[in-house]
């Protein structure tokens, strides 16, 4: 048979071979563990290696990311914290009332705002700090008369002069072309901008004072010769209040830090969070007097941790009204405007819209709102004031009242001696802020406001913070220079601008322009 042979033939050398095999593969699998074991080894150091350099990694960029994210570099405090601040403080209403305005001269004067603001820089041995949505101190416009431009002029030239007693000059804008800040940062102050344009595509229209982390300012006027003449401005000086000028002095840092930013970093160090808010308000004494206060700002973006919103600050105040809520500001339209894809969406905004409604309606509470009737007064402000007031019809306890300011009689020069005031007053509390009560403008442009509450048994018989505002609130209504809803509304039709206005509202829906 051939076959064995050839089994025999090819197992021999089968059998050999296998054993060759099977000791190579000995072999390898030998030095397959020396190799496993090795890349063992080797596998593990170079986890090792891995995980040492991961962490590394990480911990880059966590140091960038905070670098990048948290305003690491806060300001100096001056060693006043919120445990040791002054909470005695001496509070001081101040108004530029325009020189051609006669108001009954039974009603009280306030100090005049030039004054006002002269008075802090003579208090002032470390630093002022402005936030200003203006810087318009020395230019003089077409027609207007060396006299009324000259607060202006000496305000500009105090400022300027805090340099030779060598007082720090600190300025925040969100206008990098101005030239009258140009000017002053070459001699003197130091400026930083705010490219708002780029964070929310509004304006930065806050407009305050911090003098020495101790004294400051608050109110309706920028720096603008006007403001200190020709239009009708409101504010508070504050003294001796590090308490309070510590939150404000935070919300300027706040704007300090945003130089060369174009997005609101999501972490904050701790020298711009908020100190006092709604829910904790700064208990506090002015003039003797016991109150609470915080301040708030807008919009939500520019609000830290803890920082009341402004929009919030108003609600709560009107919310807490029990018998009267008076409202000056220079335009009041619940509208929100924004350009989405290059054509403007325009949107109903109802939340302080609802809470006077609410609280006119549902509790009762006086209602009155003045506002200003000038050259940008929006069309559509004439058709929600009647439907609010029209709104208590058939309610015998309900009452909202508009009222129209327009500070000269002839149509010609309405839009001189504006009513500027930004603010509410209540039976129990006071709302001095930057803004108008427009949609757009608290929810995309910058602003602040301060918020004074006064405990009702504490009032009686003092001449307080909320009864100086009441009068002035008063003074105003009852002055020659306010008119009715309706007549307003005519008034705006016959003017030129306004059937402007009006033709283009027919035509295609319009908003409120943002100067
Ligand atoms: C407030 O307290 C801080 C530290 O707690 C201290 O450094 C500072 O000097 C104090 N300031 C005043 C005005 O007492
Ligand atoms: C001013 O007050 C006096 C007395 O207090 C009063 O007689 C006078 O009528 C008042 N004037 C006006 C314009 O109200
Ligand atoms: C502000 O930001 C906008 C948009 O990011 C940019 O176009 C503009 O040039 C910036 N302005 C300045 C002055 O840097
Ligand atoms: C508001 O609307 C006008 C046009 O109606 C537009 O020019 C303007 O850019 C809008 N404002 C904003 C903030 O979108
Ligand atoms: C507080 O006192 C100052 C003088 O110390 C005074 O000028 C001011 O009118 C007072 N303010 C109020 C609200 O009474």
């Amino acid at each position: 048979m051939k076959a064995p042979p050839e089994t025999g033939f090819f197992s021999t050398p089968l059998a050999r071979q296998g054993n060759i095999i099977f000791s190579g593969v000995q072999q390898q699998d030998y030095s397959a563990m020396i190799w496993l074991k090795r890349r063992d080894r080797l596998e593990r150091s170079q986890q090792k290696c891995i995980a040492v350099f991961a962490l590394v990694c990480c911990f880059a960029v966590l140091v960038a990311l905070i670098f990048s994210a948290v305003d690491v570099w806060g300001e100096d405090e001056d060693g006043v914290t919120e445990e040791n601040c002054s909470k005695n403080c001496r509070i001081v209403l101040v108004e530029n009332i325009p020189g051609e305005l006669s108001f009954n001269p039974n009603s009280s004067t306030h100090l005049p705002l030039a004054m006002g603001l002269n008075h802090l820089l003579d208090q002032a041995k470390l630093s002022v700090e402005i936030v200003s949505p203006y810087w318009a101190l020395t230019s003089t416009d077409q027609g207007s008369r060396l006299y009324s431009s000259y607060q202006g002029q000496y305000l500009f030239q105090r400022l300027l002069s805090l340099k030779s007693r060598g007082v720090k000059l600190k300025i925040v804008s969100d206008q990098p072309n101005s030239i009258e800040l140009k000017s002053m940062s070459d001699r003197y102050a130091e400026v930083r901008y705010v490219n708002m344009t780029a964070l929310t595509r509004g304006r930065l229209l806050s407009s305050f004072w911090v003098v020495d982390r101790k004294h400051i300012y608050i109110g309706s006027a920028g720096m603008n010769w006007k403001a200190l003449s020709k239009l009708k401005e409101l504010g508070v000086v504050v003294y001796d209040c590090s308490c309070l000028a510590l939150d404000l002095h935070r919300i300027f840092s706040f704007y300090w830090q945003l130089q060369y930013r174009d997005y609101i970093p999501s972490i904050w160090s701790k020298r711009v969070t908020a100190v006092f808010s709604r829910d904790e308000p700064l208990q506090l004494r002015l003039n003797n007097t016991d109150a609470s206060a915080y301040v708030s700002t807008s919009p939500e973006l520019f609000c830290p941790k803890g920082r009341s919103r402004d929009l919030d600050a108003i609600r709560h105040v009107i919310r807490e009204a029990k018998r009267f809520i008076y409202i000056s500001v220079t335009d009041y339209l619940p509208l929100v405007n924004r350009s989405f894809r290059g054509s403007p969406i325009i949107r109903y905004w109802s939340p302080i819209d609802e809470m006077l409604r609410e609280a006119a309606v549902l509790r009762e509470v006086k209602v009155r709102l003045l506002i200003s009737l000038w050259t940008r007064t929006h069309p559509l402000t004439f058709n929600f004031m009647t439907s609010m007031q029209a709104l208590c019809t058939g309610l015998p306890f309900c009452s909202i009242e508009v009222r129209f300011y327009r500070g000269k009689e002839h149509m010609g020069g309405f839009q001189h001696r504006i009513n500027e005031n930004k603010f509410m007053v209540t039976d129990n509390t006071a709302y001095i802020g930057n803004l108008d009560w427009v949609g757009s403008e608290l929810a995309f442009n910058a602003g602040a406001g301060l918020v004074i509450q006064e405990p009702e048994n504490q009032r009686e018989g003092q001449d307080s913070i909320v009864q100086q505002l009441t009068a002035a609130f008063e003074r105003d209504w009852f002055s020659p220079y306010t008119i009715s809803l309706l007549s307003g509304s005519t008034t705006l039709q016959e003017s030129q601008h306004g059937s402007q206005k009006l033709q283009a509202l027919k035509t295609k829906p319009e908003s409120r322009e943002h100067e």
